[in-house]
């Protein structure tokens, strides 16, 4: 009677050099089937990496598309360690049952504080300074426009992961912070909530972003945004590129409606370290560009690697999909005796059947919880038993897609 895996059987094929951190946790949690590679895999090569592996875990290059997703027969997560999910084909994934994580907020801290450190150099007029010194060797010696940011304004848009934590140190700082955000949050401090974005604006002496990129976000600093601005006052965007209207920004810079600039994202950046970066923006003397490194520490790497093994251990060893991008999710507590995981298509009746065919099969429930999510369904049932259970049988119930037993 075949039974799911012992955990030294399951395959875990890693690619791209994700954190040593994350292979430590494998293997601290049983897992000792790894294969590491450092490069990012494609073609054949990929398509035979695959072809016996159980759990794949990639970064953003590798490319899991439905050919290299159906050629990976034994698949059941997929672990993108990094932050975007667009390198998984994510509805092929979810139709073959398995879930896809992910680590949105593992460099929340590196982001905040490069912002403060900007923040403080565009106070103290130092893009300016250190563009003189090197093109010139010109010595501007002054205090000209050069401001500690104690007691000052530090206005956040977006009060969400990473604006909090900006928050917080903007706080430690002696600052005053403000925020808008278009959802009730909890201030944090003595942070102050605004009602509206021109209010914001019109207080704040460094302004920083840190919204999502999406219907209401798109040129959010526009013309008329900027206008409502303090005289000389600060902006920060280490969003979006999108959420910024660059020739507005660049007028205003020009102008010095706007002291100086921090930019780390664009709306159109280079896809490689081949291309450059094409901006307006270049060599103004009064920004900081970064090429959208907000996030690219090594703390914010061994956070990714620690969190996105984290999730694929609790699916393999219990079942849980919490925070899974592309999947039902479902929290379980500890279990004992047998717990199986069935994903099935999202038809009526489906739990029924199931529980029809658990009933014939003498298997008694002591536990069940079900989710479903878009095409597909999540059931899991506690069975208070040592006994084996035939997999087969519930793999031939009409609509499964995967069935999986741990124990
Ligand atoms: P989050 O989802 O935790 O917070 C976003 C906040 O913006 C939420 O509180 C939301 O209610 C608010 N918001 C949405 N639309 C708004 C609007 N029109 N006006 C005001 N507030 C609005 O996101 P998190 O993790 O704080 O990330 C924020 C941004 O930072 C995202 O765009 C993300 O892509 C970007 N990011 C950039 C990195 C970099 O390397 N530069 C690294 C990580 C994230």
């Amino acid at each position: 009677m075949k039974q799911s895996l012992n955990k030294n059987k399951i395959n875990i094929l890693l690619l791209e050099g994700v954190h040593e951190k994350a292979v430590d946790m494998f293997k601290n949690n049983g897992y000792s089937s790894i294969k590491y590679y450092k490069k990012a895999l494609e073609g054949q090569e990929l398509l035979d990496a695959v072809s016996e592996a159980h759990v794949i875990g990639l970064r953003s290059r590798s490319q899991l598309n439905a050919e290299v997703l159906a050629a990976a027969p034994k698949l059941f997560a997929i672990g993108c360690f990094c932050i975007g999910t667009n390198q998984v084909d994510m509805d092929t994934a979810r139709e073959f049952g398995i879930p896809v994580f992910n680590a949105p907020f593992s460099n929340t801290r590196s982001v905040a504080e490069l912002v403060i450190a900007e923040m403080i150099m565009l106070m103290r007029g130092i893009p300016q300074k250190n563009m003189a010194l090197h093109l010139t060797g010109e010595w501007l010696k002054n205090a000209e426009n050069s401001h500690e940011v104690r007691g000052k304004t530090l206005g956040i848009i977006g009060y969400g992961h990473i604006g909090m934590q900006v928050s917080t140190i903007a706080e430690s700082l002696g600052m005053n912070v403000i925020y808008y955000d278009v959802v009730n949050k909890l201030c944090l401090g003595n942070t102050n909530k605004v009602d509206n974005l021109k209010e914001l604006l019109k207080e704040s002496d460094v302004v920083t972003l840190h919204v999502p990129a999406n219907d209401t976000t798109v040129n959010l600093l526009n013309k008329k945004a900027i206008s409502q601005m303090k005289q000389g006052a600060h902006l920060i965007n280490a969003s979006r590129g999108n959420v910024v209207d660059i020739d507005a920004l660049v007028t205003a810079l020009k102008a010095n409606k706007i002291g100086g600039a921090a930019i780390d994202v664009y709306p159109i950046e280079p896809k490689s370290k081949n291309d450059t970066l094409q901006s307006e923006l270049r060599n103004l003397p009064n920004v900081i560009l970064t090429p959208h490194i907000g996030g690219s520490t090594i703390e914010a790497q061994e956070n990714i690697g620690l969190e996105v093994a984290d999730k694929i251990i609790k699916y393999s060893d219990n079942g849980s999909t919490i925070s899974a991008v592309n999947f039902a999710e479902v929290s379980l507590p500890h279990h004992t005796g047998r717990r199986i995981l069935h994903i099935h298509k999202n038809t009526p009746g489906m739990l029924t059947s199931l529980n029809e065919l658990f009933s014939g099969m003498g298997l008694n429930i002591s536990a069940q919880y079900l989710q479903t999510y878009q095409n597909i369904g999540y059931v899991v049932t506690d069975i208070e038993t040592t006994q084996d259970i035939s997999l087969e049988e519930i793999n031939n119930l009409e609509g499964t897609i995967k069935t999986r037993i741990l124990f």
